[in-house]
């Protein structure tokens, strides 16, 4: 058997797709059109593996994936493709339409003439499975209870929006045509392999090149942070025993605000790689101007698939983030990989 994941080039389609085969070694098919974000190297580990196919393309070429489900015959689609920054959906949104909406829905409607022409067994064994986000339920307020399944969506960013509006396109296709549908929503994620706009990678980069460590607006805003390890094992949970049309929050238990992160960070390569200067990492902290629409708490509430699924994760902040900076301090060569060219633009754009 095989299962198409798509986007898994990309911090967490990668990190998803090496635990799979070293854990399960069921063929995979990775479709990824390789954007900024999309990095052959994440996959280095698996060059020469048979199971690991790689094909270049985009969730939205209906054709491309018409002969892909078609050669594959994939027993599930794990749809990690998408645009995913929200500074960059801030600056210029059309991209996460196009992806996050259209390409989703043109993924959704090739997935449904597959799956209803296979038999019956196999429909009912087949899996389409959405890899969204907390931020689609909004932002919550510090006294308010953490996100349940059953909160209302209400996106505030326009990455946010797309997904939201992926997801319910998901969910609909459940209802209509019966397609044996899964969403995910997790929390933010962090570990090896992240692109380094996002805060933690950001953060480290920045420190180990002696720049600054730019904290939006107070830095009190609050994210429940996820080891990606754990991500990865939530959605094999979910896979293998999800309920279809359900929805599944996975959290990693960790409500932190970006200022502790962020001094975390600096004292844990404090340690680890103290400055030439014997200055201190936490020096280079520079408040800069806030985020539009800065959404200010998320958090999870992942009873849900604790209880009906048995899942729950592994590590604790401690040792996730640990692992994380030595990872960094150990591939310096896959950062200054991608921190070239297009990487240096953004930060331009968005930093100056
Ligand atoms: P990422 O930006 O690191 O990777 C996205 C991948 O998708 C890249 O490899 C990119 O090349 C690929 N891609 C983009 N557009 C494509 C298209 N049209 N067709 C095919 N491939 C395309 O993102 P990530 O952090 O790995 O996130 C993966 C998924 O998880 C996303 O759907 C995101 O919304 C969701 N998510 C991420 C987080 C997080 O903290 N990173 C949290 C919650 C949910
Ligand atoms: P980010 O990693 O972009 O994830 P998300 O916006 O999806 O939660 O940002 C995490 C938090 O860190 C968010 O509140 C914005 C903040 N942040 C900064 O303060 N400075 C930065 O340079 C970045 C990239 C993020």
């Amino acid at each position: 058997m095989t299962i198409l994941v798509t986007g898994g080039a990309g911090f967490i389609g990668s990190n998803f797709i090496i635990d799979w085969i070293e854990q399960i070694n069921e063929p995979v098919i990775n479709l990824d059109l390789l954007t900024y974000a999309g990095n052959p190297d994440n996959l280095a580990s698996l060059k020469k593996n048979p199971s690991h196919i790689f094909v270049k393309g985009d969730i939205g070429d209906s054709s491309l994936i018409k002969q892909l489900l078609t050669k594959h015959k994939p027993r599930a689609i794990i749809n990690f493709a998408a645009e995913s920054h929200v500074d960059r959906s801030i600056h210029d949104p059309e991209d996460f339409i196009q992806t996050n909406i259209l390409g989703s829905f043109r993924l959704l409607e090739a997935t449904r003439d597959y799956w209803k022409k296979l038999d019956h067994e196999h429909q009912i064994n087949f899996r389409f499975l959405q890899v969204s986000t907390d931020e689609v339920y909004g932002s919550l307020e510090t006294a308010e209870p953490p996100f349940a399944e059953t909160n209302p969506y209400k996106p505030n960013s326009p990455y946010s929006a797309s997904k939201a509006s992926s997801d319910h396109l998901v969910r609909s296709y459940f209802h209509t045509y019966g397609l044996p549908v899964l969403i995910t929503n997790c929390s933010n994620n962090y570990g090896p392999y992240q692109f380094p706009e996002k805060l933690i990678p950001l953060v480290i980069h920045n420190a180990l090149a002696a720049k600054d460590l730019p904290i939006y607006g107070d830095g009190q805003q609050i994210r429940d942070w996820l080891y990606v390890g754990d991500h990865c094992s939530a959605i094999r949970r979910v896979l293998e025993a999800g309920k279809p049309g359900e929805a599944y929050n996975i959290g990693g238990l960790n409500e932190k605000t970006n200022l502790d992160i962020v001094h975390t960070l600096c004292d844990i390569l404090q340690t680890k790689a103290p400055p030439s200067n014997q200055s201190s990492y936490r020096s280079l902290i520079a408040y800069v101007k806030d985020r539009a629409g800065h959404d200010r708490r998320y958090a999870i509430n992942a009873s849900k698939i604790e209880t009906e699924l048995n899942w729950r994760p592994i590590e604790t902040f401690d040792t996730g983030i640990e692992k994380t900076v030595q990872w960094y301090l150990d591939n310096q060569g896959w950062v200054n990989n991608i921190t070239s060219g297009d990487y240096r633009n953004w930060i331009d754009r968005q930093y100056t």
